[in-house]
């Protein structure tokens, strides 16, 4: 295998490289496969390089551009990035292909200005000779290609194909010569890392949006990504209160002299730096006293190379400088720590600063030896400083420190604790260096964000009050508590995409490091969901068993999975919903329909008949681009949430069933699917938001007219029934009656029980509405006996959203109440409460205790018109609907207002009531209404109101229609006559009140107009 960096041959088994030592990428470890993939893309082109063709011996030209390309291919593969192809004198590069980097934007802008300096070396030896001048363009874009190979036979290639390398070459072509020009999305990505100006938008050729274009001027000095400085800065600190007590208690002991090594540990993104930088904010260490050392990702093999970079930073060394002038800078830094000429030599000799050996000639020293005194002259050159005072060493990230850092590292950790320094390491504890036995630490490790901190995050980076709750609660979560994810997450939403651009290539290197089969176990797992279990994973996989376990152990080991049970009945936990969004986001759309429909086929297999799993079925089918096994699904799903008494949940997946068909063409069987949905979608509307709101009317409207065209009795009987309720509940009587003579042919035909029961109970409430008691009565009488099977009632609510039994027992109690058995009709209101009760099924029980309630009032039973009501005002509290608060708040109006204490307060309770009520969009049941306010304020004595309240129920309530209360509205109209004195009025009011009880065969009604009856003068009491 090749070596990307000086491109010696190695055999196959190595992982590092034998020349160089640089780590071998092997293609085995990255994806063969077609993937989606954000990554970077360089383009690198010469000025102006016909006319040097035409100046230059061709032989020249050619030795000079095999220069220009194997300096700039050298720059490229130092940063990790991949030459892709040569075009012409033009060079095209990837980062983050075939392997992503966490750093991939970074290390692409710091190729692009080695290989700018690297030409400025090139021109000044090509100077000394025959040549001509080179000019580079160079244009570096992010964003998103399909990677892969293309081609064929010996012509394959791996090549990104889309948008983005277009990008990069038109950027390339636009920047000015020995300049490097980057695209707005690149600059986002390392903003702060390098100087660059910005250079206004420009219309690039082919590229639909113009782009902000920036040149790079130079790298800065920030180390990471809390050290940078950018327009957003840092949120303030949230939490880490006790981390920040810890480290100061151990800042004050070494301060004594007696110091220590830190491990702070945490995964990538936890904090750890922001920590460090915030302790040393609190403990105000000067940069004097606070030395830091930064190990890098790319320079795990080079020795002391956080140590090597330290020095420079603290000598202000720049390699442009004259030899001359750094080692001046480089004596001056020393000075402070008074070191021996021989330790000064060994130092410089580490730092290769050019032309040291005549000031300080390096002793004749085995190389062994010359280490070992190196690391004993950084030693005491630390050592000398902590003697002035105490000093904080802060050591970055050591999962990627070279071999012989660590070494320094623990030699310096075992002097410590006779030291006046802390030294702090930050790791990541998946890839923690294997430090010595014995070695005197600390453990610190930082955990994930809180609930409550999560939220201050997010309001913090979005500036307060700036999201919607929704949004700010949805961060908290995705983020798993990552303090780096809450920033990025928070800063990308309106951005539309599950990663933010920013996290993009750190996540999928977390993926890419893991080689092809684990990180394809991850794609399947992904698609999956957050959690999957083995057994489906495997059926879907079609992988041998143990390269299987060896993927999802690779997983674990790197911290994407944890890991419940022991396969097969494992369970795996993706640890962060970003790394899954990642892993599924490098699926071709393709390949992800083929993994749904794959996983909803092993789905059906495992768990056929299982309604728990219809809502994951439905979802994969949904994916898979399935719609009809999907809608299928979806609507399985729905009626296990109506079962569960989850009206929201099943309201939401029903919607998306019926969302799926609309993009479907029209066809009979399509058409068969919508009926079904309206219909349950309608009955579920009726919990969620009444009988009468405009939704519930439209499913059952567009339900009848389906089932209409599809000829199709029961679907249609459902629509009609749902309509009639809905009627019933508008008070629209006639309009309910018009619709029976529509349903009547319907009902003949389906033999069904459940269309009958559902008719006949419609058509009693009916009656009793229009005042006919007796014919009412004898038909709800009749629906019950025609149900001899009470058991089925659950699956009818289920069906139809409501229950025959219920309605037909509550309103009989009210139609043998008013017939004049008073116990029977108890006994039927107490029963149909109990039904709801067995059935919890919230709706029906609602509608049982309003119907009892209206038993109460009518039967005057003060107590059992209070409990219900209360009891009804709980339900309807908690399921939300406003057709239940409003009469719940009625009702227990109606109950104040029966004491005269309270008759106010209750008096205003029906007013709200009324108001909510009509607002509903209910109007049955309003002479009723009316009349119990009526009666309120009569008896308050105000008789005004009371009047007009009296009139409005004897006009039939708000629909003009309800005819059953008039007896009993003409009974107290002629007590309210009465009490103004009256008489002869009041005579006949009564006299009306008695034969239009007669008339309607309301027992109750007439007994209590004979008894009010004005005899002898006396009156009524
Ligand atoms: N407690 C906190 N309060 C506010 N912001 C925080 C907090 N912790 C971390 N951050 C922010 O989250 C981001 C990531 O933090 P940081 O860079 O310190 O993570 P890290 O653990 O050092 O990660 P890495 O392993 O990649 O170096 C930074 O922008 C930092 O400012
Ligand atoms: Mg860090």
């Amino acid at each position: 295998m090749r070596c990307p960096r000086c491109e010696a041959e190695n055999p196959s088994r190595f992982k590092f490289c034998g020349q160089c030592g640089s780590p071998l990428v092997t293609q085995a470890g990255a994806s063969m496969s077609a993937e989606r993939r954000s990554l970077t893309v360089m383009f690198c082109d010469l000025v102006d390089a016909t006319s040097l063709s035409q100046r230059l011996d061709p032989e020249d030209l050619r030795n000079l551009l095999q220069d220009y390309q194997s300096v700039s291919a050298d720059a490229i593969a130092r940063n990790g990035g991949q030459v892709a192809q040569y075009l012409g004198d033009g060079i095209l590069a990837y980062f983050g292909y075939p392997l992503a980097h966490e750093d991939d934007a970074r290390r692409a802008v710091r190729a692009g200005l080695e290989v700018l300096s690297a030409m400025a070396r090139l021109n000044a030896r090509v100077a000394r000779g025959p040549g001509a001048r080179l000019a580079v363009r160079i244009g570096i874009h992010t964003g998103l290609a399909v990677t892969g190979a293309v081609g064929s036979g010996a012509h394959r290639e791996m090549l990104a194909v889309g948008e983005t390398p277009n990008v990069a070459a038109r950027l390339q072509a636009l920047a000015e010569p020995d300049t490097l020009l980057l695209s707005e999305a690149t600059h986002r990505l390392v903003e702060g890392f390098f100087d660059c100006r910005a250079h206004g938008s420009r219309a690039l050729k082919g590229v639909a949006q113009p782009l902000a274009l920036y040149s790079v001027l130079g790298e800065t000095e920030a180390q990471g990504r809390v050290d940078r400085s950018v327009p957003s800065g840092l949120a303030p600190l949230v939490g880490r209160e006790r981390e920040l007590a810890e480290l100061t208690a151990l800042w004050s002991a070494a301060r004594e002299g007696a110091g220590r090594l830190v491990l702070l540990s945490g995964e990538a993104g936890i904090g750890k730096s922001r920590l460090l930088k915030e302790f040393g904010e609190r403990i105000r260490v000067g940069a004097r006293t606070r030395l830091r050392y930064f190990c890098s990702e790319q320079h795990v093999r080079s020795p002391l190379y956080p140590v090597v970079r330290q020095l420079e930073r603290a000598a202000e060394l720049r390699r442009t400088d004259p030899p001359a002038l750094q080692l001046d800078k480089f004596e001056a830094m020393l000075a402070a720590s008074a070191p021996t000429r021989e330790e000064v030599a060994l130092m410089a000799a580490l730092l290769e600063i050019p032309e040291r050996s005549t000031r300080y000639p390096l002793p004749d020293l085995s190389p062994q030896r010359q280490r070992q005194r190196t690391f004993a002259a950084l030693i005491r050159q630390v050592e000398t400083l902590a003697a002035r005072s105490p000093l904080l060493m802060l050591f970055e990230d050591v999962h990627w420190i070279d071999p012989s850092s660590r070494e320094l590292l623990e030699l310096m950790a075992r002097r410590l604790s006779r030291l006046p320094i802390l030294l702090i390491a930050t790791l990541r504890p998946e890839f923690a260096p294997r430090f010595g036995a014995g070695l005197p630490v600390t453990h610190i490790a930082l955990a994930r964000l809180g609930d409550a901190e999560r939220r201050a995050l997010v309001e913090q980076v979005a500036r307060a009050g700036a999201l919607p709750e929704r949004t700010v609660l949805e961060i908290a979560e995705r983020s798993d508590g990552v303090p780096l994810f809450i920033e990025e997450l928070t800063r990308a939403v309106g951005s539309g995409l599950a990663v933010p651009a920013s996290l993009n290539s750190s996540l999928l290197a977390r993926l890419d490091r893991l080689g092809s089969a684990a990180k394809e176990v991850a794609q399947i797992g992904a698609a999956i969901g957050r959690q999957f279990y083995y057994g489906l994973l495997a059926a879907v996989a079609q992988k041998a068993e143990p390269d299987l376990r060896l993927a999802l152990e690779a997983l674990g080991e790197a911290s994407l999975l944890t890991c419940r049970g022991m396969p097969p009945e494992a369970t795996y936990i993706f640890k962060h919903a970003l790394v899954q969004d990642a892993a599924y986001d490098t699926l071709l759309r393709g390949r992800r329909r083929e993994l749904h429909a794959e996983i909803a086929r092993q789905l059906e297999l495992q768990h056929s008949g299982d309604t728990a799993a219809q809502e994951l079925l439905a979802h994969h089918y949904t994916e898979a681009g399935l719609h009809r096994e999907a809608v299928r699904a979806w609507r399985t799903a729905a009626r296990h949430s109506v079962s569960g008494g989850s009206f929201a949940e099943a309201e939401a997946q029903l919607r998306t069933g019926l969302a799926l068909l609309e993009r479907q063409a029209q066809d009979k069987e399509r058409d068969r699917q919508e009926v079904g949905l309206q219909n349950a979608l309608g009955n579920v509307l009726i919990a969620q938001r009444g009988y009468t709101a405009p939704e519930t009317l439209a499913a059952f409207e567009r339900a009848r007219r389906l089932a209409a065209a599809l000829e199709d009795p029961g679907q249609g009987l459902r629509a009609l029934w749902g309509l009639g309720t809905a009627l019933l509940y508008s008070g629209r009587l006639s309009a309910v009656l018009e619709m029976m003579q529509e349903a009547a042919p319907l009902v003949e035909k389906n033999r069904h029980l459940d269309a009958r029961l559902a008719f006949s109970v419609i058509h009693g409430s009916v009656l009793l509405d229009l005042g006919r008691v007796p014919e009412a009565h004898r038909r709800l009488e009749e629906t019950l006996a025609m149900d001899n099977d009470p058991s089925r009632d659950r699956e009818r609510a289920l069906l139809y959203g409501q229950s025959p039994r219920i309605s037909a027992l509550g309103t009989l109690g009210i139609a043998a109440l008013l017939l004049g058995h008073a116990e029977r009709a108890r006994r039927h209101t107490e029963q149909s409460i109990r039904e709801a009760q067995a059935l919890s099924h919230k709706p029906m029980l609602c509608l049982a205790y309003s119907l009892a309630c209206r038993h109460h009032w009518l039967a005057g039973a003060k107590e059992d018109l209070a409990a219900h009501a209360g009891a009804l005002q709980r339900i309807a509290a908690d399921q939300g609907t406003p057709l239940w608060l409003a009469l719940s708040r009625t009702y227990v109006g109606w109950a104040l207002a029966e004491e005269a204490r309270s008759r106010e307060e209750g008096i205003a309770l029906m007013y709200e009531g009324m108001r909510e009520y009509r607002e509903s969009g209910a109007n049955a049941a309003t002479p009723l209404l009316f009349l119990a306010l009526g009666r309120a304020c009569a008896r308050a004595g105000r008789d005004d109101e009371a009047r007009d309240f009296l009139g409005d129920a004897l006009r039939g309530g708000t629909m003009g229609e309800e005819r059953w209360l008039e007896a009993e509205v003409l009974r107290e109209q002629a007590a309210l006559l009465l009490r103004h004195n009256d008489l002869p009025a009041a005579e006949q009011t009564l006299a009306r009140a008695l034969a239009k009880a007669r008339q309607q065969g309301a027992r109750l009604f007439e007994q209590r107009a004979t008894a009010r009856r004005p005899a002898g003068g006396a009156s009524p009491g």
